[in-house]
């Protein structure tokens, strides 16, 4: 067997991987094990392009190589095990800009190398489609990761005229193409890349507060598509594929975020979502109206007398890293006949799967997890539903106030319970930046704290209950 070939089937071999792995990303269960699959034919794929010779040559500069990798190994490395799981948007922003930005490179590396070594070719589109997406994905992705570092404001930055110079933007850079297509020039390479750098941050800017997660999610898809272009550029099967597959899981992924806050995708991309925020919406209280505020040892009562439990967890429950207590109230009054299940709502959090990670970090069983629809549906018969660190998810005015901004996003139905235990540090609202009606509901006890100090003496109060 021939080198080529050889190195070609363990790409395969890779590819498959990639393949498995999303399939095992698809469960709890078989999460760890997708990833540990996909990392395995990433190594292979690393290791066999050692191998490989280009242009009838072996690599050439394999120490620069193996410098960069080394670099690249010590800074993330050491990021990547130390991160918050509050601060994970933030890490994937950042590690897809730089994806983005490496497939740019790759590209305009390319195109250097074509005019220089073949003057007369004309450079090909995916070079520059490569150019282009690579480097919205890589200024989108910082200035992303800016907002939700909170190294800038997290809202929407908007000025009069935004969307038709934004749309004047985006056709400039495909006029660009368009002629350096025909006369391949390099001065107009590099305003092309100038014009998409550009372009990133401007697509980014309207896009705040709690739809950062999904754009990112958009910009992991165009760092994709970005890498795929590569592939051809480079005639790397195994480039194409695995950038085939970041864009479109990607996309899926952006739809379903979407779907789940009960926004079209234009909606999030286009209409600066909560660029405004409702005077109620600042949440400090200062209308004070009338809640009902209660004790851990009130809520302790309330639970040991349940038979059916719901646990609510949101944002506020990674913040306070409250898992591993909240799992231990629920065994206990798992131990004493009382039902118990966690509603996941699927945006709860500030990620796709936050909650689910969080939990099964802390061992739950994944029996106790119920999707939102299924958790929905029994709402009715429970007697507490548990909030902890959740609000937009819970809200009403999701489905009663059609002037409130989250109007139509589907929400766990806290309300549907006999009652409801409220587990947060004050009257501010949620990630969405509005007031909960919940929170008035005569139904509702507040139990005001951190929600890891909370549960920590709710369960000592129920251990003596
Ligand atoms: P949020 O609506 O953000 O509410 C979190 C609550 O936790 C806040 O009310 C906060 O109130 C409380 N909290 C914070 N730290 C706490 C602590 N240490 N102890 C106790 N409580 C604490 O969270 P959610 O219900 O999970 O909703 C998620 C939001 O993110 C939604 O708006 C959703 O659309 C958005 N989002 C999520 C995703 C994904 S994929 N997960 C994607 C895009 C957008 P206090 O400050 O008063 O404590």
């Amino acid at each position: 067997m021939s080198r080529e070939t050889l190195i070609d089937l363990l790409y395969l071999f890779s590819a498959t991987t990639f393949l498995l792995a999303l399939k095992g990303l698809g469960s709890p269960k078989r999460a760890r094990l997708g990833n540990a699959v996909a990392a395995l034919g990433m190594l292979v794929a690393v290791v066999a392009t050692f191998f490989k010779y280009v242009d009838g040559h072996p690599l050439h500069h394999v120490g620069l190589i193996i410098l960069g990798m080394a670099i690249g190994t010590v800074v993330a490395v050491p990021v990547a095990r130390f991160v918050q799981m509050t601060a994970m948007p933030q890490l994937v922003a950042i590690f897809n800009g730089v994806g983005g930005g490496a497939a740019a490179l790759v590209s305009i590396t390319e195109f250097v190398h074509i005019k220089s070594s073949h003057p007369a070719t004309y450079v090909t589109l995916e070079v520059l489609l490569g150019v282009l997406i690579g480097t919205v994905s890589f200024s989108g992705s910082a200035i992303a990761f800016a907002k939700l570092q909170e190294l800038m404001t997290g809202r929407p930055v908007t000025y009069p005229g935004q969307q038709v110079i934004n749309a004047a933007f985006g056709l400039g850079a495909l006029v660009l193409i368009v002629i350096i297509l025909v006369g391949s020039s390099t001065l107009l390479l590099w305003i092309l890349l100038a014009l998409a750098f550009v372009l990133g941050i401007a697509f980014v800017l309207p896009i705040g507060g709690a739809d950062v997660p999904v754009l990112i999610s958009l910009l992991n898809s165009f760092t994709g598509l970005a890498v795929a272009a590569s592939g051809f550029t480079l005639g790397s099967n195994l480039l194409i594929v695995a950038g085939t597959l970041v864009g479109a899981s990607g996309i899926l992924l952006t739809r379903l975020m979407s779907a789940a806050m009960g926004r079209s995708l234009a909606n999030v991309l286009f209409s600066a979502f909560g660029s405004v925020v409702t005077a109620s919406g600042q949440g400090d209280g200062a209308d004070a109206r009338p809640v009902r505020s209660g004790s851990p040892q009130d809520a302790a009562v309330l639970l040991s007398y349940a038979s059916r439990v719901v646990i609510i967890p949101g944002y506020g429950l990674a913040v306070a890293q409250a898992q591993h207590v909240v799992r231990e109230l629920a065994e206990i009054l798992e131990g004493r006949g009382i039902e118990v299940f966690f509603a996941i709502h699927p945006v709860a959090g500030r990620m796709p799967g936050h909650m689910n990670v969080l939990l099964a970090e802390a061992n739950v069983p994944y029996e106790q997890l119920k999707e939102m629809d299924e958790a929905n549906s029994e709402l009715q018969t429970a007697e507490v539903a548990l909030v902890v660190g959740a609000n937009d998810t819970v809200n009403p005015a999701a489905k009663d106030d059609p002037s409130s901004p989250i109007y139509g996003m589907p929400i766990i139905n806290a309300d549907l319970a006999e009652n409801v235990l409220f587990l947060k540090r004050s009257m501010r609202p949620g990630f969405a930046g509005i007031e909960n009606e919940l929170l008035y509901n005569p139904k509702t006890t507040l139990i005001f704290g951190d929600a890891k100090d909370t549960l920590t003496k709710i369960v000592a109060a129920v251990k003596l209950t």
